[in-house]
């Protein structure tokens, strides 16, 4: 008697590499350094994690001028550790760019090349120490609602850095906030500081979030492909909402006849942005561009032995890794194969 092998159901077509990546957005799952992508997916990430990365490691040259000038030992250990987180979150970055397939030297020398941009905001100058509670409180508070978005964003490595990068971010806001407070709380000149770097620091921190929506020639692309979760004005919207709040709570003014709480829309409504001034900022004509790219440019320069140094150091130690353990009949060594002490 023959018995009738079980129905096995044909297998559907195999999805194409790009359906499966569609559908792996829509299901709002992670795309992995393994996974196929689209060119100018690729390519977009590519832009915007070296951007990001680039931010980080030229933002250390504001806060790094008033290392040697915080008024005191505390408030300089914090601002020491503080810069050397920003370093660290642009190494981190730095290495989630290369899972694209392309190495950190290469993004370094579009960034000297021009080819690659950094965060305008550190095209302005650190005048006073205000300016330093003005850049935690307002600059990483901005980057932080960025930042929490992008910690949902589709490719994972990035993803992943967020997470890590928004947790020393908040402390960084909070310490701004903490400066400010001081100062609010210190004398009439200290309070007259505050709300100067306020005044100088309000604008390009709403202009973080980039050009308005009507005018973000990558935002609906970056929004199909879940690489952004929310627009730049609806960021820049619940940044305002956030912040007024903490202003009015330092007895600061913010330097905008207009800003008034709409109870209808359930926001801050604020005045226009002057982004005549900034563009030309943003096109390299603010009053710190060349100033940090020259000083980018000269700390490469002047590190160039230290970074052959430690490739020479790493080759040897990979060659001595690599050779045949020699055979001797002296007492065993305590010492791992390999291992130099
Ligand atoms: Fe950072
Ligand atoms: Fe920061």
């Amino acid at each position: 008697m023959t018995t009738t092998p079980p129905f096995t159901p044909p297998a559907p077509p195999a999805a194409s590499p790009e359906e499966r990546f569609q559908s792996l957005i829509g299901a709002g799952e992670k795309i992995e350094p393994r996974d196929w992508m689209p060119d100018a997916y690729r390519n977009t990430m590519i832009r915007q994690i070296a951007q990001h990365a680039h931010s980080e490691v030229i933002g250390q040259q504001p806060e790094g001028n008033w290392i040697t000038r915080a008024p005191t030992l505390v408030r300089k250990a914090i601002l020491i550790a503080k810069v050397q987180d920003e370093a660290g979150h642009g190494l981190y970055l730095y290495s989630a760019a290369e899972t694209l397939g392309v190495s950190r030297h290469e993004l370094t020398e579009m960034l000297h090349a021009g080819r690659q941009k950094y965060s305008s905001i550190f095209n302005y100058p650190t005048l006073t120490w205000a300016d330093i509670g003005c850049i935690g409180w307002l600059v990483d508070g901005a980057a932080i609602t960025n930042q929490v978005m992008l910690s949902r964003t589709s490719y994972g490595p990035y993803a992943r850095a967020m997470v890590k990068i928004c947790k020393e971010e908040s402390f960084h806001q909070r310490q701004g906030y903490e400066i400010m407070l001081a100062l609010v709380k210190g004398t009439e000149a200290q309070r007259a500081m505050a709300q100067d770097a306020l005044n100088r620091w309000w604008w390009p921190s709403l202009v973080m979030f980039g050009p308005p929506d009507t005018d973000s020639p990558h935002t609906p692309e970056s929004v199909a492909w879940g690489i952004k979760l929310e627009t730049n004005d609806e960021l820049r919207q619940r940044f305002i909402d956030t912040t007024v709040p903490q202003a009015d709570h330092l007895g600061l003014t913010i330097p905008d006849a207009e800003l008034r709480w709409n109870e209808e829309r359930g926001h801050y409504d604020f005045g226009p942005i002057d982004w005549d001034d900034f563009w030309r900022v943003i096109r390299g004509d603010g009053p710190c561009n060349r100033e940090r790219m020259a000083h980018k440019l000269a700390a490469w320069n002047e590190g160039a032995w230290v970074r052959e140094a430690a490739q020479a150091h790493a080759a040897k130690r990979a060659a001595r890794a690599a050779a045949p353990t020699p055979v001797s009949d002296s007492p065993v060594s305590d010492s791992p194969a390999g291992v130099q002490r």
